[in-house]
């Protein structure tokens, strides 16, 4: 499967370049209060993703995983750092100038209850961001586009003179993910698009996701907090805690030799299909801190199973560790090899 998707992500200059994104929240002592302290939600975020190519974004809840969906979405204005959308910045464009850049990013939220009005017809609901973009070139155009989009997400073409409540909880997701594609976009952000679902309707929507992906030649940008489902449908992995990445590499590195301690304790978690192979499963002490006041130096160092004296003291950069795409932020590999437990995660590739 994966050396098929392979193929499909082309090389060259990436469709999507996020270098160094902040989004800190300021908070308020009341109404007319000044700004007390800050969120810091998002800290120093770097990454890329290449035209035809899915990145998931994991980490426990309140990492950031969502701010960052929204950065890129433009939901609010960033406090730091670039976005940039085929070559040109989208994060400090005024909102007319946007506008064009819009339709080239969808987006497929949680919930598919809450995401459609209940009051709009099927039909209604894909024409919105049709019309909105200025798609149709008539009424015959507008029809065959819906008829399209229904094609595209399964469902039948008749369907778009129902309602929302008419369809289960899979079924609207589709229908979330046509008003995605009615743009034509590039790229989609899924943000916990299948965290809802039930089992089985979860597993269909993934191939669902999978199938459009190689038939649109789609980049994605998948977030969730959940790595078993991560690893059936993307090519990289990007590992976030409290606001940072602490690691990113290509799914299969990833998975086989995690690099930071925090993934390695994530992957522990994941039940693995041959009886006998679950890893030791690491229980990290503690919950996750505030990120209201982040720990100094790696922000991972109260939780982490090998902290040592310069953690509590240096924050560590994220930077190659043996692959050149395999990237972790930890002090672990500046040690003797023997001295490193994650060294020997390299011979789970075998
Ligand atoms: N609008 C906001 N105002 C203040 N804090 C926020 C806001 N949105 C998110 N946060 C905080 O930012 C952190 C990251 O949130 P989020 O990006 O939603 O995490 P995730 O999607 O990984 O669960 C959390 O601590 C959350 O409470
Ligand atoms: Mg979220």
């Amino acid at each position: 499967m994966s050396a098929s998707m392979q193929t499909t992500v082309q090389a060259g200059r990436p469709l999507l370049e996020v270098n160094d994104l902040k989004k800190h929240f300021p908070i308020k002592a009341g109404f007319f209060g000044g700004t007390t302290g800050y969120v810091y939600a998002v800290d120093g975020v770097s990454f890329s993703i290449q035209k035809g190519e899915t990145l998931s974004l994991v980490g426990e809840s309140g990492c950031g995983k969502s701010t960052v969906g929204k950065a890129l979405l433009r939901l609010f204005d960033i406090t730091d750092g670039q976005v940039v959308l085929d070559g040109q910045r989208i994060d400090d464009l005024s909102l007319g100038k946007l506008r064009p850049m819009r339709r080239r990013v969808g987006v497929v939220f949680q919930d598919p209850f809450s995401s459609l009005n209940p009051r709009m017809r099927v039909r209604d609901l894909l024409a919105e961001p049709i019309r909105n973009f200025g798609l149709a070139k008539d009424n015959a155009d507008l029809e065959a586009r819906l008829a399209k989009l229904m094609d595209l997400v399964r469902l039948p073409r008749d369907a778009v003179d129902r309602w929302p409540h008419e369809f289960s909880g899979g079924q609207r997701q589709r229908i979330c993910i046509a008003r995605a594609l009615a743009g034509e976009p590039e790229l989609i952000i899924c943000d916990e698009a299948v965290s809802a679902l039930d089992v089985s309707v979860k597993a269909q929507i993934v191939n669902l996701l999978q199938d459009l992906q190689k038939e649109l030649g789609l980049a994605m940008l998948f977030i969730s907090h959940d790595l078993a489902v991560v690893e059936h449908m993307t090519h990289r992995v990007a590992v976030m805690y409290l606001g940072r990445i602490v690691e990113i590499a290509p799914k299969r590195s990833l998975f086989a030799a995690p690099k930071h301690p925090y993934t390695e304790a994530l992957l522990s978690a994941v039940p693995v299909p041959e009886p006998g192979a679950q890893r030791e499963r690491i229980i990290l002490k503690g919950d996750v801190p505030s990120p209201i006041n982040p720990p100094k130096g790696c922000r991972f160092h109260t939780r982490c199973p090998y902290v040592f004296d310069r953690c509590r003291v240096e924050t560590p950069e994220l930077r190659s560790t043996g692959g050149a795409e395999h990237l972790a932020a930890c002090h672990l590999h500046d040690k003797p090899e023997a001295e490193n437990p994650l060294a020997r995660n390299v011979a789970l590739l075998a």
